[in-house]
């Protein structure tokens, strides 16, 4: 029996030291993180936009997530700097527990990383993924999916780290803020 959520965001809050020197603390994202998460997306830069999967500066679309963590069919990790949000690393499982028995993929969760431009190569992000593949189990997780872009070299290294393997790669399947179509990247780790 892997531990249950309860027992694992017990360790919660996790102070820990970044490359930098400084500390980043780690909690699971809650309501009252909503006003921190949108200025943190708000303020990513142009490049980091471009390749958003979803409107995450959007208000809208941050309240319905928090419903999705609320429901149980996602779980997220955010980490602060002195105060500041400055990431979160996120993990969506198959919506709607009262379908999610019957599906195929119900196994399958999806790891999502975000990082601050600022705090890029401070090894926060690395931490932030290791959260959710700690905590994916108790969400009934025994496969963990990535999806990126080629473009997205960071995340790849990351999840390599992690254990994750290439599965595949899709020709022109993401099309950016601008219109241009990007190669998507899938991989995956068994837990
Ligand atoms: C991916 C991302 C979360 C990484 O966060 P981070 O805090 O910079 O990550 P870390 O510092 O823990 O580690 C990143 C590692 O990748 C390496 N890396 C970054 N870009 C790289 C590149 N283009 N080629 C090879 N390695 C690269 C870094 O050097 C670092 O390795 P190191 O530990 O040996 O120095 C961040 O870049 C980000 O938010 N990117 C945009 C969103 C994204 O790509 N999300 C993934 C889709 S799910």
């Amino acid at each position: 029996m892997p531990p249950s959520l309860h027992d694992l965001t017990r360790r919660y809050p996790l102070t820990t030291e970044l490359r930098s020197g400084q500390q980043a603390v780690l909690s699971p994202f809650t309501d009252d993180d909503r006003d921190d998460m949108l200025t943190f997306t708000q303020s990513l830069d142009e490049e980091a936009l471009l390749f958003l999967r979803e409107d995450i500066t959007s208000p809208a679309t941050i309240d319905a997530w928090l419903m999705e963590v609320e429901t149980g069919d996602s779980f997220a990790v955010v980490a602060r700097v002195d105060g500041d949000l400055v990431g979160y690393s996120s993990l969506h499982v198959e919506p709607a527990k009262w379908t999610r028995p019957a599906r195929w993929t119900r196994h399958i969760g999806e790891i999502r990383i975000n990082v601050h431009g600022d705090y890029r190569g401070s090894g926060v992000g690395s931490l932030l993924a290791a959260e959710i593949r700690e905590v994916a189990p108790a969400l009934g997780v025994t496969k963990l999916s990535a999806q990126m872009t080629v473009d997205q070299e960071g995340a790849q290294v990351i999840f390599e780290r992690l254990g994750f393997r290439y599965q595949a790669t899709l020709e022109g399947w993401v099309i950016d803020r601008e219109g241009n179509h990007r190669d998507l990247v899938i991989m995956s780790c068994d837990l």
